[in-house]
């Protein structure tokens, strides 16, 4: 999308097939042009022991990406040859992991001489969240474990309103989690462990609460909770509690202040965290209160997935956007606010 050449008519039917692995998933989702999902699937990379190793999680997509691209396939009841364009993940993200999946993108577009597509992964939470709530213009908290931004659609991008001036939200939980010795138990992610620990939590600790401007930070709270876990005043749930509470009344309060400002009608909640219903709870009363409807997208959706990949491809292919394979290079940093989204205008 971003040095993207437009050279191609406007094409309305097709379909578009998205591979995604920015991080641990790798993920293969097709789309029609009209935005019905056929498939998403997908095969997630767990660390035997700690967060993300970059060259472990690329090996393991590596490893997996053929089946998980014939699952794809067979499950849409499509051929190779039945593909319009083919979408990747461009960034941001590992570096190693986005050029597996660049890799496995390149060789599909080539042998099968049909458009590439370079998709940004934030714009792809945010439109794949749209498509599936029916928001349209919506004010978007995107918080996973790599990002935690407030974002809305103005003069042609969607531009970032508040942001976290270090730590994601989700990477936030997870090393607390770690440090408390939690583990991912049957692949329920540890921000889950950590929520459901705080709903029995009775005793609210004061902690480090920082929003800067617009922006937030999350380290000092996160090295504040760890320390009084350490500390053993409070028990386990009350830390978590507090770390929550205080956590998502940031994200809330820059969220709450982008809404008053951009005026916008909509709240949209993507990535990892939506799953959080405490957090979604927070939002909803700042919907409410503003009048605005609040949206969450399912979870399949929220956490990273092809499908969204697939569907954002297909909607800058269709105002005629590709990326030339030579171009294809990956962006390990690539911000939401550098790339135009025609599609909105
Ligand atoms: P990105 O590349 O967009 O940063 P990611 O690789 O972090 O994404 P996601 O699946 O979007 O992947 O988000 C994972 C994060 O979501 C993890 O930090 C995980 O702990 C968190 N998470 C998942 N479920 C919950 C929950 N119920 N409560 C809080 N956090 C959650
Ligand atoms: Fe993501």
């Amino acid at each position: 999308m971003g040095n993207a050449q437009k050279t191609l008519p406007i094409a309305d039917k097709g379909y578009c097939l998205g591979v995604e692995s920015t991080a641990d998933d790798f993920g293969v989702g097709i789309v029609k042009f009209d935005g019905e999902i056929l498939t998403n699937s997908v095969d997630s990379y767990i660390p035997v022991e700690g967060g993300i190793h970059p060259r472990e999680a690329a090996r393991h997509h590596a490893e997996v990406a053929d089946s998980v691209l014939c699952e794809a396939l067979t499950e849409a009841k499509l051929k190779p040859k039945d593909i319009t364009c083919i979408a990747f993940s461009m960034g941001p993200g590992l570096g190693p992991c986005l050029r597996t999946g660049a890799t496995v993108a390149r060789a599909l577009a080539t042998y099968l001489q049909i458009p590439l597509v370079g998709v940004n992964h934030s714009i792809a939470h945010i439109e794949i969240g749209k498509l599936k709530t029916g928001a349209v213009d919506p004010v978007t908290l995107y918080a996973s474990g790599g990002n935690t931004m407030v974002t809305a659609f103005e003069s042609k991008r969607y531009r970032v309103f508040g942001e976290t001036l270090d730590i994601a939200l989700g990477n936030c939980l997870d090393v607390f989690a770690r440090h408390a010795g939690l583990k991912n138990k049957r692949g329920l992610p540890l921000g889950a462990a950590v929520e459901q620990l705080a709903l029995k939590g009775k005793n609210f600790i004061s902690l480090p609460y920082v929003v800067k401007g617009m922006d937030l930070s999350l380290s000092g709270l996160l090295t504040a909770a760890m320390a009084q876990l350490q500390k053993g005043s409070y028990s386990l749930e009350d830390v978590c509690y507090s770390l929550q509470e205080h956590a998502f009344s940031m994200v809330a309060e820059i969220t709450e202040r982008a809404l008053a400002h951009t005026e916008k009608r909509e709240i949209l909640l993507t990535g990892g965290v939506a799953a959080n219903k405490r957090l979604q709870s927070m939002l909803e009363a700042i919907a409410q209160e503003h009048e605005a409807v609040f949206n969450v997208v399912p979870q399949r959706f929220a956490t990273d997935n092809g499908a969204m990949i697939a569907w954002a491809g297909a909607l800058a292919y269709m105002q005629g956007i590709v990326t030339p394979v030579e171009e294809s290079y990956v962006k390990l940093r690539w911000r939401v606010d550098r790339v135009d989204v025609p599609w909105m205008n």
